[in-house]
């Protein structure tokens, strides 16, 4: 079967890619080398969509209004957001399948909880999994969104809580409440607001994230994966801030990038990059 999210070519401070039936050329600042495919083909995409002038799309009423697409088994509600989102990031691709994999692998459900959650894509691959998922967002749309994906994946029924709220407030909660989680996953934006304007910043919030994490990990834990997109912040320098967070617990680390891949000729572009730890098998 045709894959239905490729990336076709990259150059030139962008990135063409398809989602589905629908072809976008959109900004990537990481693309510094020149695009392999004629200009003629980047011309076909259906809309563009630039930075230059603040965010625009160009012939956005091509898109569908909304569309769908399945990425290895997940389905993914799609829209063209004005800040040029689709509600996907396909470089996670990677890390849905080792999240599935571990999850489906355990003995008994495991307990998943899933920070900075956006539309969903992990906790859809844990829930798929067999996971009991926590979800939490500072925005309600994005929650919103994730639950229709949770639906069109027939995981509607599924044990998944949805909250909104700011992550910081939410962990120090849990904590209190004596919850506690088998795996983490979370991916914190450079910047971010919470669900009443707290200011998220990584470079200054990023360690008492991962120290309130630390403390809700059940007693036998599976695994905790961290991403991110900012600039800076390499494999190492994740791999680092995660194992002194998870010190004296044992597992095996390790860290990458994350990348937007195609057929085979088409170059990968790196879009953030992971640290994650597997503990013992529960
Ligand atoms: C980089 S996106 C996550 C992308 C997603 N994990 C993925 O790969 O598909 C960051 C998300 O964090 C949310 N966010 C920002 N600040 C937050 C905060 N203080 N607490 C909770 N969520 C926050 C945003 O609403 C956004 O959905």
């Amino acid at each position: 079967m045709e894959a239905q999210y490729e990336l076709l070519d990259s150059g030139g401070g962008r990135k063409l890619e398809r989602f589905g039936k629908v072809v976008l050329s959109r900004p990537c600042s990481q693309a510094v080398w020149r695009p392999q495919l004629p200009s003629s083909v980047w011309h076909q995409a259906d809309a563009t969509f630039d930075r230059e002038d603040g965010n625009r799309w160009h012939n956005r009423s091509a898109l569908p209004a909304q569309w769908m697409i399945d990425v290895d088994g997940i389905i993914f509600q799609l829209s063209g957001t004005d800040f040029g989102h689709l509600g996907i990031f396909p470089e996670q691709r990677a890390q849905w399948r080792w999240i599935r994999s571990i999850c489906a692998s355990s003995k008994t459900p495991p307990r998943v909880l899933n920070l900075f959650a956006y539309s969903g894509g992990s906790t859809l691959a844990a829930a798929l999994g067999g996971a009991e998922v926590c979800h939490l967002d500072a925005s309600r749309g994005m929650v919103q969104w994730a639950r229709e994906n949770a639906a069109r994946n027939g995981l509607a029924e599924h044990p998944i809580r949805w909250i909104v709220d700011d992550a910081h407030k939410f962990l120090c909660r849990e904590e209190r409440r004596g919850r506690r989680y088998d795996a983490i996953i979370l991916d914190p934006p450079t910047f971010g607001r919470g669900q009443n304007n707290e200011m998220y910043k990584i470079e200054k919030d990023l360690p008492e994230t991962l120290r309130l994490c630390r403390n809700l990990l059940s007693e036998h834990p599976l695994f905790v994966l961290l991403s991110a997109h900012t600039p800076g912040y390499t494999p190492i320098v994740l791999q680092h801030v995660l194992g002194q967070s998870v010190e004296g617990l044992g597992g095996e680390l390790e860290s990458g990038e994350m990348l937007l891949t195609g057929a085979p000729s088409v170059l990968p572009v790196p879009s953030g990059v992971y640290a994650r730890i597997r503990f013992g098998k529960c």
